[in-house]
């Protein structure tokens, strides 16, 4: 028996267009790991509602975000992208697991007391919303799923959810596996501020498809080692956020020149700087071309999405007929009875 590709699953959040943190954190990785798994890529906009948004601003943010993953790399011939609303099976096997849940698990996350801390009202949404994701994960009965650092307490959940789901179920012989988290590099990219890490929310961003003058508009003030007062004070490259950006965008011997001038104050940081600012647009010029692609072609998105969400939801019907099956549910109207084996 051949063995079946691996299979991934991950997801990320409709903010709309995608920054070099998100990039350097997560999607780069995916870019990669597109090519070596059965991969599925989700913008997950039935997440993004458990905190208040407005309606026309989800719609073009997740529009944004899926332009972005597109001009970033995710390439719709090899992984199958797609939005999770269009796929209602995530939310109905949400409520199935929502059942076999311990309320205990939710109330311990450490990223819903941290959201529900700065909610006045806490809708039971923002609760459950790891029982959502263990629902993506496992409709596709992923067995990796490439997350950061911050998303292992939800990861464990999920394999909490899918051990007593089988247990309960199909003692047996275990009906979903029990998907392991597939660590991005820790690469945790702190804002232009230098204070905390990179988020939209923050406003410390470089978006991955501003303009060449926007980004070196942003770059130019940004903070770097603050011991370096004067232009001939030497710096520390490890404590500068400059100089991990470059580890990001530069190859190995520009990042050794770039620490060896920083720490004789052969450059000063505008020059650091510059250098900084032609590595990136080796990366990002690229992917600017190709976001002005797709939008030159009208319905281009929306045509990629409509396929990966038909692809989707092939499997996902194939998983929630077996699971209602198992678990003494009635099929669904719009599907003919299995066939007798
Ligand atoms: N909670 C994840 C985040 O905020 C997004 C997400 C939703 C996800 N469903 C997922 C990630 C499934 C991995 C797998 O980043």
């Amino acid at each position: 028996m051949a063995l079946a590709t691996p299979r991934v699953f991950s997801g990320i959040q409709p903010s709309g267009e995608l920054h070099i943190g998100n990039f350097l954190g997560a999607v780069q990785a995916w870019v990669e790991i597109q090519h070596r798994y059965e991969s599925y890529f989700c913008v997950v906009d039935y997440h993004a509602i458990t905190v208040p948004y407005v309606p026309p601003e989800l719609r073009s943010r997740t529009h944004e975000m899926a332009i972005s993953l597109l001009a970033a790399g995710i390439d719709p011939s090899v992984a199958t992208l797609f939005v999770q609303s269009a796929v209602p099976e995530h939310t109905e096997l949400a409520w199935i697991f929502n059942t076999i849940t311990p309320l205990g698990e939710l109330e311990r996350q450490t990223q819903f007391k941290d959201k529900a801390q700065r909610q006045e009202s806490v809708p039971a949404g923002l609760l459950n919303y790891p029982v959502l994701q263990a629902a993506d994960i496992l409709l596709y009965r992923a067995d990796s799923v490439p997350v950061g650092e911050d998303q292992v307490q939800h990861l464990e959940l999920t394999r909490e959810i899918a051990r007593r789901w089988n247990a309960r179920f199909t003692p047996d012989t275990p009906f979903f596996p029990e998907p392991k988290a597939l660590l991005t590099p820790a690469r945790r990219i702190m804002g232009l501020d230098g204070q905390a890490k990179m988020s939209k929310s923050l406003g410390n961003t470089v978006g991955l498809l501003e303009s060449p003058d926007e980004v070196w508009a942003k770059l130019r003030p940004a903070v770097t080692d603050p011991k370096r007062v004067r232009r001939t004070d030497p710096g520390t490259p490890e404590v500068c956020n400059i100089y991990h950006l470059h580890k990001a965008f530069n190859p190995e011997s520009t990042v050794e020149m770039v620490a060896g001038q920083c720490r004789t104050a052969g450059w000063g940081c505008l020059d650091c700087k510059k250098v900084l600012f032609e590595g990136m647009e080796r990366s990002l010029a690229p992917m600017r071309a190709r976001a002005a692609d797709i939008r030159s072609r009208p319905g281009h998105v929306e045509a990629v999405l409509g396929d990966g969400a038909a692809t989707a939801r092939r499997i996902a019907r194939d998983t929630l007929r077996d699971v209602k099956e198992i678990m003494g549910l009635a099929p669904d109207a719009g599907l003919r009875p299995r066939a007798v084996k």
